[in-house]
């Protein structure tokens, strides 16, 4: 249950005065640190799966391990899609259970990313999802030095800004103001001036890509100008590196455990101290009274086809699944006949959503209109068409209390 809605997350910290961490993750190592700091901490927790890094990773994997996580937290967590290049990989990262996402078409020209992000906007929202928009360029690579992959850095104009949120309607925007992804050999120079001015004109939380080696001094003042999401995902990549090497000196010729001894407990207290800076530490009990359940939604069709139907009807159900299954906010479309032959409903649709507002969007969809005129020509008129939303929390065992100790394995 405590997989929460972003906005009403950034809303509480953009109110309250602190941020909340975007943290990183390129492993199931990283996923539980960052899991059972924000635990330890008491502290509300988004998970950033970044595009750019998919080359580590088969997101498809991971994100059934970030979502069950999620759900099984102690803490209100949100699971936000970075830097997006497409529109169709926002689907499919809602889809398979992102709830916030950014599309990165930050170097566009200024009306070229309008366009492009309205339409993610349009796509987000009608999933139920959260929106992260970007102006400005923020250069660099994370996990790398940046100074290897430095465009020229673009500053986020406040006057652009504001056409830029009125016109797209994103719900957080990410800001330029001297940051950089990845590694800096040189202390960031931030223009607070130009964040004040953007925080002015806007009221909306924003959101610091470039998140790693800032001082503590940096991070309050940036808070205090209205960032409330801060991204980081150098700084913990470069932890869990410096480990396995001193790893590797110390405890040569051992094996994968031995070589990754510490990595989780180090990222742990790298994340547990962001959480302490950003102010984050001790909010989870007041975020989760106030922010929205992510809750799955699911649509139930019971019918029958009229005999001289039966022979289209697979062609019929390949061709709806797959137009079902495009709309956003559709995670899963199932398509199935009774196994015990009964005289009345021997067939089925059972179709998953995001949440409750990606089913009432469904609802008007043009092809799930034509899907159900389609039905209504070939089946029986008695059939259940029920939308069911899910009930309340499940048991929430503490991760520790599920893993299985080392002397179990004997
Ligand atoms: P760092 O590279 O500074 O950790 O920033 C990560 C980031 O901004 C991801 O969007």
């Amino acid at each position: 249950m405590p997989l929460v809605d972003m906005r009403d997350m950034l809303q509480h910290a953009y109110q309250n005065n602190y941020a909340i961490g975007g943290f990183g993750l390129v492993s199931l190592d990283f996923l539980e640190a960052i899991i059972m700091a924000a635990e330890c901490c008491r502290s509300p927790v988004i998970i950033n799966l970044s595009q750019p890094l998919f080359g580590e990773y088969d997101f498809r994997l991971i994100l059934p391990a970030v979502e069950r996580a999620a759900q099984l937290a102690k803490v209100p967590v949100a699971i936000h899609f970075d830097h997006a290049k497409q529109h169709e990989s926002i689907v499919q990262a809602i889809n398979l259970g992102c709830n916030s996402v950014m599309l990165d078409v930050s170097s566009e020209a200024f009306t070229v990313n309008i366009a492009q992000t309205s339409r993610a906007t349009e796509i987000a929202h009608a999933s139920g999802a959260a929106i992260e928009g970007m102006l400005g360029f923020v250069g660099g690579t994370e996990g790398e030095n940046a100074i290897n992959h430095l465009g020229e850095i673009i500053y986020t104009s406040a006057e652009e800004a504001k056409v830029y949120v009125n016109r797209t309607k994103v719900d957080c925007l990410a800001v330029s103001i001297g940051t950089v992804h990845g590694r800096q050999s040189n202390r960031a120079k931030l223009d607070f001036k130009r964040l004040k001015r953007i925080n002015d004109e806007l009221g909306i939380p924003l959101v610091l890509h470039g998140g790693s080696g800032l001082i503590e001094d940096q991070y309050h003042k940036l808070i205090l100008n209205g960032v409330a999401k801060i991204n980081c995902y150098t700084e913990l990549s470069d932890i869990a590196a410096a480990t396995i090497r001193s790893n590797v000196q110390t405890r040569a010729k051992k094996g994968y455990i031995e070589t990754m001894h510490d990595v989780k407990n180090n990222l742990l207290e790298q994340v547990s101290l962001c959480m302490h800076h950003w102010g984050s530490a001790g909010r989870a009990a007041e975020v989760l009274i106030q922010c929205r359940a992510w809750q799955p939604v699911e649509q139930i069709i019971a019918y029958n086809v009229e005999e001289r139907y039966l022979q289209h009807i697979d062609t019929f159900i390949e061709r709806s699944r797959e137009t079902l299954c495009a709309i956003p906010g559709v995670r899963q479309v199932f398509a199935g006949w009774a196994l015990i032959a009964s005289d009345q409903y021997h067939l089925c649709w059972r179709i998953q959503f995001a949440t409750t507002d990606a089913s009432k969007n469904f609802q008007t969809h043009a092809e799930y209109l034509a899907f159900i005129d389609q039905l209504a020509r070939i089946s029986e008129p008695d059939k259940i068409n029920i939308t069911f939303a899910a009930t309340s929390v499940e048991p929430n065992p503490r991760i520790e209390e599920i893993r299985i100790s080392p002397a179990q394995h004997i």
